[in-house]
């Protein structure tokens, strides 16, 4: 079996890289394409190093862009990758630009689509990731579910054939790097003058989030009002946004707030087994949190990762400063948290069924 994986943005490079250890360990081929979405070392490069990914067989360079030019240059560049590759399939993950983009190409070109994360839905349709999830999952031959709700929501979609649950690489890949994450940065800490359980850990990305200036600036000054330091790790519009905001003279001192460049994987992975609570308006970082018994305040309305905040582990406050302000201090989750991403082997399984279904 011959698979083309496609990857373009930081949350895939994590997913696909135990799938593509078990593909491999299978006796199968992969051949990896990286649309080249993300760019940056920090946000790209740092990610194949330390999960110990093959580099890609081809990068694509498509770069930033609007929507349009992004998915539309992917979708070109992946359509001539794919008549070259031949694959049995195409596999592709999440929600981005390159995922929606790859699915398209390859069942035009009849090539049989697997979606990994299939079935997520935030009901959010002024979000790009909402559309790119409901029209991949629509067009895909194999679902690939990380949780039950995820298959029943692909049921009233009206999606049954080709719909499994296999649990969630991300948990494969939080439970087989964590112990290397504390060992490799034993030292992060001290280097950013924190003590264990004594920081929150917040990441921003969302448009919705970054993109109006007094929204920005609001949850910024929440995150300086709890009282306690706060690791900033920033996605490159993020840190554009606040360098506006700090230019235009309408964003207060913000000294407990520790603006950094992105971190690694097994950094972050390091930083957030110790933080007090951890801020996110990422979809991966709330499921992060879960796996590592974090307490998560989410910085959204919403959040397809349904169970985390029905299990009480996750609480969702949009970008309201005062609702930041409470649960970034109070906010506590249960003693019990159940078992709802797999039991850490969702990989094998994903290749499992992709043998099943090869034609
Ligand atoms: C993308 C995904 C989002 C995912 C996120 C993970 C879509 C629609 N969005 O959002 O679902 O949660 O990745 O991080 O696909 N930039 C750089 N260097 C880089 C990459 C981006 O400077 O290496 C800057 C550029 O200014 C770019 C902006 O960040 O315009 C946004 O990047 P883009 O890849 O379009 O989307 P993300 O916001 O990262």
């Amino acid at each position: 079996m011959r698979v083309l994986t496609v990857v373009g943005a930081r949350p895939q490079f994590i997913k696909a890289a135990p799938v593509g250890r078990a593909i491999l360990a299978a006796g199968h081929t992969e051949h990896l394409v990286h649309t080249g979405q993300h760019y940056d070392h920090n946000m790209s490069q740092v990610f194949f190093d330390e999960l110990g990914i093959s580099p890609p067989e081809e990068n694509l360079e498509v770069g930033s862009g609007s929507h349009g030019l992004q998915t539309g240059t992917c979708l070109i560049k992946l359509e001539e990758a794919m008549l070259r590759l031949k694959p049995d399939w195409v596999l592709v993950y999440g929600d981005t630009n390159s995922t929606i983009a790859a699915a398209l190409a390859a069942v035009k070109l009849r090539i049989p689509v697997a979606h990994v994360e299939a079935g997520l839905r935030s009901f959010n349709r002024e979000m790009p990731e909402e559309h790119n999830r409901v029209l991949t999952d629509h067009c895909s031959d194999l679902l690939l579910c990380p949780t039950q709700t995820a298959v029943d929501q692909l049921a009233k979609e009206g999606i049954s054939a080709g719909v499994h649950l296999t649990g969630d690489p991300m948990y494969d890949a939080v439970l087989q790097n964590r112990d290397r994450a504390l060992e490799r940065h034993a030292g992060l800490l001290e280097e950013l003058g924190v003590s264990a359980g004594e920081y929150l850990v917040a990441t921003i990305h969302r448009p919705y989030n970054t993109d109006e200036p007094a929204v920005l600036a609001r949850i910024l000054t929440a995150l300086e009002e709890v009282g306690l330091p706060v690791v900033l790790p920033l996605h490159p519009r993020t840190r554009a946004r606040i360098e506006d905001l700090r230019t235009s003279g309408q964003l207060p001192a913000l000294d407990r707030l520790k603006l950094i460049p992105p971190l690694s994987y097994l950094a972050l992975l390091r930083l957030q087994s110790d933080a007090q609570r951890i801020l996110t308006d990422s979809g991966g970082i709330q499921k992060e949190a879960f796996f590592l018994r974090v307490p998560c305040v989410t910085l959204r309305p919403e959040t397809e990762w349904v169970e985390t905040v029905s299990a009480g582990w996750n609480v969702l406050v949009g970008s309201d400063p005062e609702r930041i302000l409470s649960e970034a201090k109070t906010f506590q989750p249960p003693a019990e948290r159940p078992d709802v991403f797999g039991d850490g082997q969702a990989s094998e399984a994903i290749v499992r069924r992709l043998e099943e279904h090869t034609g």
